[in-house]
């Protein structure tokens, strides 16, 4: 049953109109700018620590590739060519842009080695995003093709410093060669777990020493770029607060030791003042999320506090006001069942509703939509929506404690997460998967269709033929 947006909250519909008209407003206030950059896939010689080199494949021979940057109400025209020797797609997650500049291939052809492609959409929202290719994201992503994307707004709070930690490991060998699982077993190992391996990178280097001086507090932006591994950050034991995540700041910064954060995931967060002198790890702590591997406590760089500088940093107790689109015992308009199963051809299949690689049931402009995602598997997924935010309603039967917007969320084991989000005018193909790389390459993903409703729409069939290219 799918509910019209006149049938459910009044303030759906008031809030809808509120969206659309705080956009008018802001374009009328604001001179649109255009921001326009280049974007080249290669592959090249990277150095990850000293004496440490492999061979990636990034954009612009960096890793992560140049971090892109914009201003609410800018349009952003980015032309990447294609120099690998595959097709590439390039996906801008977190993003509210047309179905048409998505990156996926069910969006647009890819772009053939020697093309270029010129992505273009306007941005809306202030707040941490990322950009990666999505085509063979198992060896592509897992090689380098990523980076930053932030979005800013004169009402962000102050900060002494402004910073993006793009968090990675990388499975190499004793020649620093990405390897390939050579027989069924590690196979199997690598499609349940994911890739995890042993080089941790912290915006492409190993074990970097971060300097900053005492008496500052600096805003600190985490992507987790990495494959599969869950980072639960922690700076032993100091404090530091959350004031954002996917879709921009929360309502109030929110002190805390040690947050997850995972593939895919986006967290902002505001640390110090630290004292001249201190020297600190960045580090994860074990997760246990139900893999071969057993999880660990891992350093991703050293922090060193050095002279004490004055403060210009101001952290307001509000930061904005998150309006809730739907109750919490909103009635239900979809049901998506995660699960994984064993494979004659795969050694294992991950699944969504029972199958692999799937086409859902399309969804209409401006109906509310109500999820419940529910993890039948004994292992966690992050779960990840192309294009849109959405607000978590319930945990099993649980009020989330604190509202945000969000674009992927980790759906634990034997969980029930509902979600809502409303499919603003942008008529096209969308996608939601497993962000752990490896799952979505063997089936949990689907992509349905945002349909204006008042023109005719033809089904697809619910499953489709997905090729990958290795
Ligand atoms: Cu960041 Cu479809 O992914
Ligand atoms: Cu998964």
């Amino acid at each position: 049953m799918i509910l019209s947006v006149s049938d459910i909250l009044p303030s759906v519909e008031h809030l809808l109109t509120r969206l659309i008209l705080h956009h008018k407003i802001k374009k009328m206030k604001k001179q649109t700018k255009v921001v326009e950059y280049n974007l080249e896939a290669s592959v090249f010689n990277w150095e990850i620590g000293p004496g440490k080199t492999v061979e990636a494949w990034g954009f612009n021979k960096q890793l992560p590739g140049p971090v892109l940057q914009a201003n609410v109400g800018d349009a952003v025209v980015i032309r990447v060519t294609n120099s690998l020797t595959q097709p590439t797609t390039v996906h801008w997650h977190g993003l509210c842009l047309p179905a048409s500049m998505d990156g996926t291939d069910a969006a647009q052809k890819p772009i053939a080695p020697g093309e270029t492609f010129e992505y273009r959409f306007e941005v809306h929202q202030a707040g941490t995003f990322w950009y990666h290719s999505h085509t063979n994201e198992t060896f592509q992503m897992e090689r380098g093709l990523y980076g930053a994307l932030v979005v800013h707004e004169d009402t962000d709070p102050v900060t002494d410093r402004d910073r993006i930690f793009m968090i990675d490991d990388m499975k190499l060998d004793a020649n620093n060669e990405f390897t390939a699982p050579g027989w069924y077993v590690p196979r199997v190992i690598e499609t349940h777990d994911g890739r995890q391996g042993n080089t941790l990178l912290i915006n492409g280097k190993e074990n970097p020493t971060i300097n900053v001086h005492a008496g500052q507090m600096e805003r600190w932006r985490f992507i987790n770029s990495s494959s599969a591994r869950y980072f639960l950050l922690h700076m032993e034991g100091r404090e530091f607060k959350i004031i954002g995540t996917d879709g921009g700041l929360l309502e109030s910064p929110r002190p805390v030791t040690e947050v997850l954060i995972t593939p895919g995931e986006r967290m902002d967060v505001v640390v110090g003042p630290f004292n001249e002198g201190e020297t600190f790890l960045i580090e994860s702590l074990p997760y246990n999320r139900t893999t071969f591997l057993r999880p660990k406590r891992e350093s991703f760089a050293t922090v060193k506090v050095g002279e004490r500088k004055k403060s210009i940093a101001f952290l307001p107790e509000t930061l904005r006001k998150i309006e809730p689109i739907a109750r919490q015992d909103e009635p239900v308009t979809r049901k998506i069942k995660l699960s994984v199963g064993p494979s004659f051809k795969n050694g294992m299949d991950f699944k969504i509703n029972d199958h692999v690689h799937v086409n859902d049931k399309p969804v209409k402009v401006g109906e509310l939509q109500v999820w419940e995602i529910d993890n039948v598997s004994l292992m966690d997924h992050p779960f990840h929506l192309h294009g849109f935010f959405f607000q978590v309603l319930d945990e099993n039967g649980k009020e989330p404690e604190y509202r945000a917007w969000k674009d992927t969320y980790n759906i634990k084991p034997r969980t029930k997460v509902k979600i809502a989000w409303i499919p603003d005018n942008r008529p096209g193909t969308w996608m939601y998967h497993c962000h752990i790389l490896e799952h979505h390459a063997a089936g949990m993903m689907a992509n349905f269709d945002v349909i204006d409703g008042s023109k005719p729409y033809t089904e697809k069939p619910a499953q489709h033929v997905h090729h990958h290219h290795m």
